[in-house]
Parts: structure tokens; C-alpha cells; sequence
């Protein structure tokens, strides 16, 4: 009885306070030699009258011991991940990593805030149509290539049905459903079944425009053109009309901007000409206007296609259109801050 009374002590003044002692205690206290497992083996050698009650109190100190033993290690544990956890709690936070805008959809946004501020409203359509929308509402021969597998994305099921080529296909459905004045632009996602390159893609952007009303002249297209380009890449600029074709415009043009990374004196964006062309435009085709039930001896007008990827990369320098579809995050990051 005075051994259980010895030990009781013994643990009550064993300080716990490291991995060290906690050993040190489980083998004083706990262990197989210890001086408390030779007590609980002498149950067997107590007279049988005082067998019962010593059992009780052996049995006391040795769950007091286990108590004590598991309560310091839990304690020391999780102390021991408290100070590994907060070494340096004066260390400033990870910073919170904010989106951005695409530079596409920033460009886009661009040009049509342009346009708007000058009449235009943003409409939005499918990006799957039919052939009548995306071809034969806008003049395109039976037998013209751009219908072609090579060009155009096909609905394998239904060859009726493609991918869009241009936006072109939504002034179709404008045309069909509005009276006339209309001054609708068109921004979207296009595609075309062409091999990748530095400097074309199987999907781009355009934001296609069109202007119909009585009286509506080349002159007054080429002053919103030339309007609309200096908005967008400064007084300075200078714009320069070829000659071209398309099958719903007639007469129909390409637009050039005077390079603005070399100021005109020649690079490899423009090639070394001091232009770059950013939109094909021409006043629309009377077929057209027929095609959407609009009398084509009252109303004339003009329609415009600009090709979003090749303005951004005038507007940030970038001279490969495959970064634009990568969404590398490092490359995404330069455009943030810029306007
Ligand atoms: N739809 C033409 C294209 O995708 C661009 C364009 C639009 C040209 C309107 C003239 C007029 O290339």
C-alpha cells in the first residue's frame, strides 16, 4: 500500500514537458519493468481478504498513469505542429490573384463602344446556322469556294448546318426582321477550317457592321471607317481603301491602317508597306437587300467586317495569334492594366 502511495507521488511531480520526458515517464511508469506492472502482478500474491480492494487502487494508479501519459502527448503534438504550422506569423499574406479581361474581348468591347456611341446597337445570334444565313442570303454562288469543305466547319448530319465563317450571317436575320434605317453591329466568335499558323486560326472574332437606310453613300462609309479609326488608334491615323471583292457588297473595298508600331516606316507586322489591313467593307449588294424583303430601289447601304485578333495584335504588338487560344496565364497577365 505505501508503494501505491510512493508512486502516486512520484507521478504527481513528474513534469512532462518535452518528447524527451515523455518517453522518460512511459518507461518509468508504463513499461513492462516498471515498478507498477511488478504491482499489478503481485495481485496474485495478496492474501485473498485484501485482494479485492488492493486490485482497486493498482488498478487506479495505473489508469491515472495511462490518463496523464496520453493527455501530455496529445498535448505536446499538437503543440509541436502549432509552432512547425506559424514559424513567421509577421509574414505578409499570399495576394489574392484577380481576372482580366481577354485582350479579344477588350479590343472587342472597344470597337463596339465606338460604334455605339455613333448609333450602332450591338446584336447577338447563333454561332451554328444554316446555309441561307451564312451563304445564300448574301449572294454566294452555288459553286463558290468559300462554301467549300476546305473553309467551312460542317454539321456532319446536316450539311445544311455550319459553324459560322462571319458574323455576316446575323445582319441576314436583322435585315429579315427590322425595317429600315438599321444600324446594327455584329461581334462574335467565327470559324473557318484553316491550318494554324502564327498568323491564322480556326476560330477568331470579328465585329461586323451594317448601315441601311435612303440615300446612304460610299463617301459617308468611308467617314465613319476613317471616324472610327482614328478612335481607335489616334488622330494620327491614316486609313487607305483597295479595291476588293465580296460577294454581298458591291462595290466592295479593304481597309488598311497606317501601321501604327512603326508609324508608317515599315516592319514585319505590315510587312514592311506601313499598313495594315484591319476590315473588309462595300456597300451591299442589292441581291442582298432583296434576298431580306428590303426594296432595293428606296434603300442603299454599307456593311463592314473587322477582324478582331489582327487589331489586337496592331494595338499590343503581339506577333503570334495562337497566344490569343493558348490562355497561358503569363501572357493573359500583360493585358490587366493596359487599356
Ligand atoms: N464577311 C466578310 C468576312 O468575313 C467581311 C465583310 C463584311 C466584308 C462586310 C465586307 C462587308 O471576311
Amino acid at each position: 500500500m505505501s508503494k501505491i502511495q510512493q508512486l502516486h507521488t512520484e507521478i504527481d511531480n513528474f513534469v512532462i514537458d518535452s518528447v524527451e520526458k515523455l518517453e522518460q515517464y512511459r518507461l518509468q511508469f508504463l513499461s513492462k519493468k516498471s515498478e507498477l506492472q511488478s504491482l499489478l502482478s503481485d495481485i496474485k500474491n495478496i492474501a485473498p481478504e485484501e485482494r479485492k480492494q488492493y486490485g482497486i487502487l493498482v488498478n487506479e494508479l495505473k489508469q491515472k498513469a495511462q490518463n496523464i501519459y496520453d493527455q501530455s502527448k496529445e498535448k505536446l503534438e499538437s503543440s509541436v505542429s502549432y509552432s512547425v504550422g506559424l514559424t513567421d506569423v509577421t509574414r505578409s499574406a499570399k495576394g489574392i490573384e484577380l481576372g482580366g479581361l481577354h485582350p479579344i474581348s477588350i479590343v472587342m468591347n472597344e470597337v463596339c463602344e465606338i460604334f455605339e456611341a455613333i448609333g450602332f446597337s450591338r446584336v447577338p445570334g447563333p454561332e451554328i446556322d444554316d446555309d441561307w444565313h451564312i451563304f445564300s442570303a448574301l449572294n454566294f454562288a452555288e459553286e463558290h469556294p468559300a462554301r467549300d469543305m476546305q473553309d467551312t466547319f460542317f454539321v456532319h448530319t446536316n450539311p445544311d448546318i455550319a459553324l459560322r465563317t462571319h458574323t455576316s450571317s446575323l445582319q441576314v436575320r436583322v435585315m429579315e426582321n427590322e425595317k429600315p434605317p438599321i444600324r446594327v453591329i455584329c461581334p462574335g466568335r467565327v470559324y473557318r477550317n484553316e491550318a494554324i499558323t502564327s498568323r491564322a486560326h480556326c476560330m477568331f472574332h470579328q465585329v461586323e457592321g451594317l448601315y441601311i437606310a435612303e440615300n446612304v453613300s460610299f463617301a459617308e462609309m468611308e467617314q465613319t471607317l476613317f471616324y472610327f479609326a482614328k478612335q481607335m488608334f489616334g488622330e494620327g491615323t491614316k486609313i487607305r481603301l483597295r479595291p476588293s471583292y465580296f460577294p454581298f457588297t458591291e462595290p466592295s473595298a479593304e481597309m488598311d491602317v497606317s501601321c501604327n508600331i512603326c508609324g508608317g516606316s515599315g516592319c514585319a507586322l505590315c510587312k514592311n508597306s506601313g499598313w495594315v489591313e484591319i476590315m473588309g467593307c462595300g456597300m451591299v449588294d442589292p441581291n442582298v437587300l432583296e434576298n431580306c424583303n428590303i426594296d432595293s430601289t428606296i434603300y442603299t447601304g454599307y456593311a463592314f467586317g473587322i477582324g478582331i485578333e489582327r487589331m489586337t495584335q496592331v494595338k499590343y504588338k503581339t506577333n503570334d495569334i495562337r497566344l490569343f487560344f493558348e490562355n497561358d496565364v503569363r501572357f493573359l497577365q500583360q493585358f490587366q492594366a493596359v487599356k
